[in-house]
């Protein structure tokens, strides 16, 4: 997902060509606004953090761009493209170390398992939305 802040600082397109540049196949994208009920429900896994109620606030303050990735081994290639979840700790060239500014507005979000990439998927495209 492509999160707030890269959306309203116009990173779509950059983002998108670090992504396939990486070796990403885009097999589903749409842009997309999150209710807060629907930002909660994406996020429920960190219901009891405390953090929670400001990701859900800022996850629903603008449009996403929710994506569905596939390359072999994506999950840990995709976290080494985007970064560290802090954008000050991000090694340089990531995602969250050229285009965000704090662990709130970090860019972008990654599927940290298989089975999370799952679930996720099914939550922003249905069957009709993939190639
Ligand atoms: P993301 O990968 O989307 O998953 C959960 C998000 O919570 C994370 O990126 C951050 O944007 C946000 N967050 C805010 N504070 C923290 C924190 N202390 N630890 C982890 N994630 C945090």
């Amino acid at each position: 997902m492509i999160k707030p802040d890269a959306v309203a600082n116009g990173h779509i397109g950059a983002i998108l060509d670090k992504i396939t540049k990486s070796g990403f196949k885009i097999v589903a994208l749409k842009l997309i606004a999150l209710s807060e009920e629907k930002a909660g429900e994406f996020y429920s896994v960190h219901k009891e953090r405390g953090f929670y109620k400001d990701l859900v606030a800022f996850m629903s303050s603008g449009p996403v761009v929710a994506a569905i990735l596939e390359k072999d081994n994506a999950i840990e290639d995709y976290r080494k493209l985007i970064g560290a979840t802090d954008p000050a700790k991000a090694e340089p060239g990531t995602i969250r170390n050229l285009f965000a500014k704090s662990i709130d507005a970090n860019a972008v979000h990654g599927s940290d398992s298989d089975e999370n990439a799952e679930i996720e998927g099914n939550f922003f495209f249905s069957a009709f939305e993939r190639v």
